[in-house]
């Protein structure tokens, strides 16, 4: 039987739902048409020591570039994702954290416990000579510590950049310097399906090419063996003995940061996104509520990690700030066996599952039998985030996961817009598999062609978003020119999503996937130029070009193209030599799927690199090459062809 085009809102949940269509096309038009009551309105979402008065007040224009929101308010985000729900939630559950060993037992944290360990840790970081503005480079795995650190620098006012687990000592390192932290916090080891991740090691590594670190504190996690170094290495326990379980919340303005957040973009090093107190934690609040009709008691699971933004805006800021209970798992979703993430949804009766596309095409791999082995009646709620969703995928999670019951919210967004823009509400859009269909309330999505022009209707080309919402990043650490240059200049006045779209004549938007030099590696960023910097700087290799290939798990995998330096000879060994050395370099996501030797790339006569040639080579599409007779060396393509890695 043919499978529908659209899903239509279930009655269930147009009854459930607190924003139907109806008033879903209200409360988006009038977040456009009247934005500055329609945004103070919703800043009593949040509690604040001084209420704002100002909502936006922004140009994307380069005479007066400036981005702002509630300015003249003042709030600290751990008091709201906290201290406010005691009064009448204390013994509500904040926090259910479940171990990667299957035998061992769950955690849980109520908010009044919660409220005990973040200020503990952040007594403990001023013990340390931790101040308001300080950075702190966080290097934790999905264990409950990690959660408390985020929030007990947002309680003092520390700057918090998180940097993912699977980076290397490299990557930990040049994350360090670049905002200048001098405070780490790190574990023994991590523990991901029933591996140990050895990241106090790594730390080590990363501290020899950091100089500004002067300090490690160090979680002990698994107990296993690491070396201190006096008089930089302090264990947490032996800091956190006797120290008093409250600790203020420092008053932030709206405008303070918040967090640095590290991303790839298409050219040179991760860029620090940083996020600012008040927009950005009433946009991971407001989405979180609106996306996925929160109500408190609902279990929510956002399976990603704390490493990335998924991770800061939907397993902390946003739940935590709506009171909701929320899931931490330290492990993999498919070990010890492919059951493994249903058997938590029943063991915590978890309400709404968000997850990756990536994820969910790794599981359907395994047949639908792990899953119907499992219960699952507890889940009311699919989401998903990080890529396109293929319509096979999206038909899977709907038709086999949630029975046919649960609506999918496949939100799209960017580390940069903070949380999600464009994502169906389950009670007031009817899905299409594959579309994240309408924009948030305040957002202003557009689809332009190469000139800029704006295109209307039903219309296919690249996505910008035309004003500005309280959750965008506010600039690039350290560097605001680079924020203006990267977002603002391709379409000036507009900031430039970096992602082709379709809108489709219901007004749906499909996302294409990125436009740019960034390739969506199992629903992370990951910037070609990065790899090919990693490359080069292997002494065998003298070029490399690096493009997206289509994979069938992970959404895109990574091509590389090696031009070695003369006299050297590729063959097996080699290539696996440069496909750790990458993974070294950076991190395993980073990692080639393929690598080709190279004689000779295809070049332009000015030198520049043909990648759409690269790209359909790796395609394995070299029917259509397109012209070639601009090149430099037609011939080099014909090599390329005849020797592409399959
Ligand atoms: C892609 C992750 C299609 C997109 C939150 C974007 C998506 C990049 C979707 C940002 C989706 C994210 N459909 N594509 N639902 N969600 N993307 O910064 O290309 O890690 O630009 O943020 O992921 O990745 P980032």
């Amino acid at each position: 039987m043919a499978q529908p085009d659209l899903y239509p809102v279930p009655p269930e949940w147009a009854a459930r739902a607190k924003v139907d269509a109806a008033s879903y096309a209200q409360l988006h038009g009038r977040s456009l048409a009247d934005p500055g009551s329609f945004w103070l309105e919703q800043a009593r979402r949040l509690d604040w020591v001084k209420r704002p008065e100002i909502a936006g007040d922004w140009s994307f224009d380069e005479k007066d570039f400036h981005i702002q929101w509630f300015a003249d308010g003042k709030l600290n985000a751990a008091a709201n994702c906290i201290d406010r729900h005691l009064k009448e939630r204390s013994d509500a559950v904040a926090i259910i954290w479940e171990p990667d060993e299957p035998g061992e037992e769950a955690r849980s944290f109520t908010y009044r416990e919660l409220h005990a360990e973040v200020c503990r840790f952040a007594n403990v970081l001023k013990a340390l000579g931790v101040a308001k503005g300080d950075r702190v480079t966080i290097y934790l795995p999905m264990i409950p510590e990690a959660a408390f650190a985020v929030l007990a620098c947002a309680r003092i006012g520390a700057i918090h950049s998180v940097v993912f687990g699977g980076f290397s000592p490299e990557a930990l390192a040049g994350r360090i310097e670049d905002c200048d932290s001098k405070l780490v916090i790190t574990a023994d080891e991590g523990r991901r399906g029933g591996k140990r991740i050895a990241l106090k090691a790594n730390v080590d590594e990363a501290a020899a090419r950091a100089p500004s670190l002067e300090t490690v504190l160090v979680v002990r996690a698994t107990g296993g063996e690491v070396t201190m170094s006096e008089g930089r290495d302090i264990w947490f326990d032996a800091v956190a003995q006797g120290v008093a379980a409250d600790c203020p919340a420092e008053p932030m303005g709206a405008e303070d940061p918040l967090f640095i957040l590290y991303t790839s973009g298409s050219t040179g090093k991760p860029k620090g996104v940083l996020h600012t107190t008040g927009g950005y934690l009433l946009w991971a609040a407001m989405t979180h509520d609106l996306a996925f009709d929160y109500v408190q008691g609902d279990v929510f699971w956002c399976a990603a990690d704390i490493g990335w933004v998924t991770g800061h805006s939907y397993i902390l800021y946003g739940p935590l700030a709506n009171g909701a209970t929320t899931l931490m798992y330290e492990g993999l979703p498919n070990w010890p066996d492919a059951s493994r993430i249903w058997q938590i949804v029943d063991k915590h009766k978890v309400h709404t599952l968000f997850t990756a596309p990536t994820a969910l095409r790794a599981l359907m791999k395994d047949g639908d039998g792990p899953v119907r082995a499992t219960d699952r009646s507890s889940l009311k709620l699919l989401g998903t985030v990080g890529e396109p969703i293929n319509p096979e995928a999206w038909r899977w999670y709907h038709g086999v996961v949630g029975e046919g019951l649960c609506p999918i919210i496949d939100t799209w967004w960017q580390t940069e817009t903070g949380g999600a823009m464009i994502a169906p509400l389950p009670g007031a859009t009817d899905l299409k598999p594959g579309s994240a269909t309408k924009p948030m309330p305040g957002v202003d999505p557009q689809i332009v062609d190469a000139e800029g022009q704006v295109l209307s209707g039903a219309a296919e080309g690249n996505l910008v978003i035309a004003r500005s919402w309280p959750g965008q990043m506010r600039t690039v650490w350290g560097d605001h020119d680079r924020f203006f240059q990267t977002y603002f200049t391709t379409y000036p006045g507009k900031y430039f999503t970096g992602d082709g779209a379709r809108r489709d004549g219901d007004g749906d938007y499909w996302i294409t996937g990125r436009v740019d030099d960034v390739i969506n590696v199992s629903g992370h960023r990951m910037g070609t130029a990065e790899v090919e910097s990693a490359l080069v700087a292997h002494p065998k290799v003298a070029e490399a070009a690096v493009v997206g290939m289509p994979h069938d798990v992970k959404g895109q995998g990574i091509y590389a193209y090696v031009t070695l330096n003369a006299g050297e000879e590729g063959g097996e060994a080699l290539r696996d030599e440069l496909r750790q050395w990458v993974r070294k370099e950076i991190g395993p996501i980073a990692t080639p799927d393929a690598l080709q030797f190279a004689p000779g790339l295809p070049k332009t006569r000015s030198g520049k690199i043909m990648r759409r040639i690269l790209r359909k080579i790796a395609e394995g599409d070299v029917g259509s090459l397109g012209d070639t007779s601009t090149l430099a060396e037609p011939a080099v393509v014909g090599d390329l062809v005849a020797n592409r890695v399959a």
